[in-house]
């Protein structure tokens, strides 16, 4: 029995995304357990920038090898969050933020199929959030195999549009279904599959999901893309993903070697401002009523 594991960005008990993923592993085909995870429950302290993962295991003790673990164990990934101002909910940033700690595991991790669903509250307000899942898929080495955002508000409004629950039919079906063929929808990445591109000149593009550059070009009135990934890049292979991670291992080494020469251009700076704290203080209310953050004492 295959085992697949809903990562659910929603604080909402039976909100919108909860009720989206539920659909979904109703309808997959294949024989399955569903396991659920909701991220604003789990700790994810932030990452400490200290590298250790990638040499060892991440020292925090936080839920976050708990999740990863629960992703290594799985056949397959159903990411659903909920738009907040425009962005993902911060929980799936969190994750990913720890994400130097899946590079080690891509052996494990590396074309696990993925599904991913953004949900917003108002149509057209979705913001970036489909791109951020999308991108968390590919940074937990997942294989994308279909993405939507869909609409509702109020919890459980989602299913207030039939077509959603067909929509999350469409996901379940191809959750463990044939990869899509890339070259089919011409506006979509050629690499990757991603629909959101940033214009670094009227016809250079770059890829927003794989960071791949290339052109856009319009012809008989419609756009299209030609993308070319850089030849080891280290979204589109295990290789690529390979080869970087001994990149980023070798940084200690480089790091070691520049490490005079970096300190004097950091120490240059050291004393400039005065750091504020986030220590809550009662004599210090000021603006909002709230308690508010103090200057660092010296
Ligand atoms: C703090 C906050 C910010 C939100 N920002 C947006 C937004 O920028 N765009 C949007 O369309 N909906 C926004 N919403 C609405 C949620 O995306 C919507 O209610 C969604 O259905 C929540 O999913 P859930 O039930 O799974 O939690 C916001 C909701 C909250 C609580």
């Amino acid at each position: 029995m295959q085992q697949v594991l809903a990562l659910l960005g929603s604080p909402r008990k039976l909100g919108n995304s909860e009720l989206i993923a539920k659909e979904i592993s109703r309808h997959i085909p294949e024989s399955h357990r569903l396991l659920l995870i909701r991220l604003p429950q789990m700790e994810i302290r932030p990452c400490r920038a200290c590298y250790t993962c990638l040499f060892d295991t991440c020292p925090q003790q936080d839920d976050f090898l708990g999740i990863l673990e629960a992703l290594i164990e799985s056949d397959a990934l159903i990411l659903v969050a909920p738009t907040y101002l425009l962005s993902a909910n911060a929980s799936v940033k969190k994750l990913v933020d720890r994400g130097l700690s899946f590079y080690p595991y891509f052996e494990q991790l590396w074309g696990k199929p993925a599904v991913a669903v953004a949900v917003a509250g108002i149509p057209g307000m979705e913001g970036f959030t489909k791109l951020c899942l999308e991108s968390a898929v590919r940074l937990m080495g997942g294989q994308l195999k279909a993405s939507e955002v869909v609409y509702g508000a109020l919890p459980g409004e989602v299913f207030m549009n039939h077509e959603n629950r067909q929509v999350a039919k469409t996901l379940a079906r191809a959750l463990f279904g044939p990869s899509p063929d890339l070259q089919e929808i011409p506006w979509r990445c050629p690499a990757c599959g991603g629909d959101t591109f940033r214009f670094l000149s009227p016809d250079q593009v770059r890829c927003m999901t794989c960071s791949s550059p290339g052109k856009a070009q319009i012809s008989e009135g419609r756009i299209s893309f030609a993308v070319h990934p850089p030849e080891d890049h280290f979204f589109l292979t295990l290789e690529g993903a390979r080869r970087h991670l001994d990149w980023l291992r070798g940084m200690k080494q480089r790091f070691l070697q520049k490490k005079k020469e970096l300190k004097a251009i950091c120490l240059d700076y050291r004393k400039e401002g005065k750091w504020l704290q986030g220590r809550m203080n009662e004599e210090n209310r000021r603006v909002t009523g709230a308690e508010s953050i103090k200057e660092d004492s010296p």
